[in-house]
């Protein structure tokens, strides 16, 4: 017999960056974080896991390719699984001993890897959630939160829809350090994203070897880890339960640009934003106030491409003025700028 199961997991991005490790084996962070789930209708991984007794070795795919299961990341996810499916088993000797099968896992995102759109986190969530499901284990998403977390820590965000925190935790185990909702998806209907792909090339610093570089040189980096985030964490929570856009932009904003100055900062420093990145902070701080308001935010991870966040409401003023400015540079569809893409959260 062979055992099947599959389950897609969403992209997310960080509103609230986590950027910095206290334990590097175990993924655990330097600060909390706060992330928007994205719609699986736009960026998602598929993962199928199978088990069967006749499998011989542990396989993964990733788009097709047949990948090296070496990485101590997917190991450490295989291990803790495979530990809460044995202590089901030795509850009920009835089951069919999967623990000890070998797995064949096959993982496809529905869009480039290369893109810089953080795909270890849904690639993570959805490995962790089709095993958790083909192994039947309880569904509880922050226990299983605890396990992507090793794979990659962002990806402890995407077992949850809408609004989503991770808790750094205390324990030097990671046993409290977990992804848990701010506010469902359907909380905040009429908050909406879009994508501006600056570059698809690969990125400059590798997130993690970024982290580390940060956290080991830069002394902007105490005072942000210190002062700056715990503040913003409470905040930002606020702002998403009473649906203030102004002032969820505002964290927003001034958190990603925190981040990136804590890479500045780092010696060397690292950059991730580009020209066309900082033309796009330029023109939405210009759009807010010409609004006399913030009704557009942006937020850049390890690399150039924004993701802007607006109400509905003000769709057709945001994406206009984007499209239009970036059109008139004659870099619309150029190299300058690749695309916009709306995405639904
Ligand atoms: C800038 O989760 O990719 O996107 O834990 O080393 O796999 P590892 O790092 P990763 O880092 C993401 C960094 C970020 C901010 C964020 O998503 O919070």
């Amino acid at each position: 017999t062979v055992y099947t199961a599959s389950c897609t997991a969403p992209v997310n991005i960080a509103t609230l960056k986590y950027w910095g490790k206290r334990d590097k084996s175990l993924n655990l962070p330097t600060n909390s974080s706060i992330s928007v789930t994205l719609s699986q209708k736009d960026l998602r991984t598929l993962t199928t896991a199978s088990t069967s007794s006749e499998f011989t070795e542990d396989k993964l795919w990733l788009n097709g390719k047949l990948e090296s299961l070496e990485s101590p990341r997917t190991k450490a996810c295989l291990q803790d699984l495979r530990k809460l499916r044995a202590q089901v088993e030795s509850s009920n000797a009835e089951l069919p001993k999967l623990s000890t099968y070998k797995l064949h896992i096959v993982s496809e995102n529905n869009f480039p890897t290369a893109a810089g759109l953080a795909s270890s986190a849904a690639g993570f969530a959805a490995l962790v959630s089709s095993i958790a499901k083909l192994y039947k284990l309880p569904e509880d998403m922050s226990e299983l939160s605890k396990i992507a977390r090793k794979g990659s820590g962002s990806a402890c965000r995407s077992l949850f829809g809408g609004f989503v925190a991770w808790e750094m935790g205390e324990l030097t185990n990671g046993e409290d350090s977990k992804a848990v909702e701010v506010a469902p998806l359907s909380h905040w209907p009429t908050l909406k994203a879009a994508i501006l792909v600056v570059s698809d090339d690969k990125k400059d610093t590798p997130s993690t070897s970024g982290m580390q570089l940060t956290v080991g040189t830069s002394d902007l980096f105490q005072h942000r880890i210190k002062e700056v985030v715990p503040a913003r964490f409470e905040e930002m929570k606020k702002s998403i339960i009473a649906k203030d856009f102004e002032k969820f932009g505002e964290l927003t904003m001034k958190d990603s640009n925190s981040f990136h100055a804590v890479c500045l900062d780092s010696y060397p420093p690292i950059f991730y934003l580009n020209d066309t990145s900082k033309k796009i902070i330029k023109l939405i701080h210009k759009l807010n106030e010409l609004e006399g308001k913030i009704i557009a935010a942006y937020t850049f991870d390890a690399g150039p491409n924004a993701v802007i966040y607006y109400d509905e409401v003000n769709e057709s003023k945001v994406l206009g003025l984007l499209h239009n400015y970036f059109s008139k540079l004659g870099g619309w569809e150029s190299k300058d700028l690749t695309k916009l893409t709306k995405v639904e959260i």
